[in-house]
């Protein structure tokens, strides 16, 4: 496993609609162990390979106590009610902003074994599922921001938990 180098705004990769995995080959697993390993690292809770200049649709989420996992060409499938959510971005340093984000996501895809997954969850999880996904469509989190005061610098030690 290697640590990737993280791209950051306004690096163009991370305004590419990555495109479809066809084959989940060794590749792939050698992308998404690295991806996690820098995750990690940046003590972020998830990923998505254009961060790490790759513009294909692989994400990975790892939650609090829990064991990372992968999801190749995740599809969201249902998005229900709305919060507010404070968030920050692995790619965007230094800061954090207010938005809106689904109470609840079911997201489709599948697994590094290449297995069909779908998945329905709320809270923290659904936040970094949209977040991710978003960036495989060249979407970031300041794109959702009502007005400029909802975003605002934060300290270093502030930015675990990014993704
Ligand atoms: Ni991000």
């Amino acid at each position: 496993m290697a640590i990737r180098t993280m791209r950051y705004l306004p690096d163009p990769v991370l305004r590419q609609k990555a495109k479809r995995v066809s084959a989940i080959d060794s590749s792939i697993q050698r992308l998404i162990d690295d991806m996690v390993e820098t995750m990690q690292q940046a003590n972020g809770v998830g990923l998505a390979a254009p961060q790490v200049g790759v513009s294909l649709r692989v994400v990975v989420i790892r939650m609090p106590g829990e064991e990372p996992m992968a999801i190749i060409n995740p599809k969201m499938v249902k998005r229900a009610g709305e919060r507010e959510v404070t968030e920050g971005c692995l790619s965007v340093p230094g800061y954090a902003g207010e938005i809106k984000r689904s109470i609840s996501v079911t997201v489709k895809g599948q697994n590094r074994q290449g297995k069909a997954i779908r998945l329905k969850t709320t809270g923290l999880m659904a936040q970094a599922l949209e977040h991710e996904l978003d960036h495989l469509n060249g979407i970031l989190y300041v794109d959702h921001l009502e007005s400029q005061d909802k975003l605002h610098k934060i300290e270093p030690e502030a930015e675990d938990g990014g993704m």
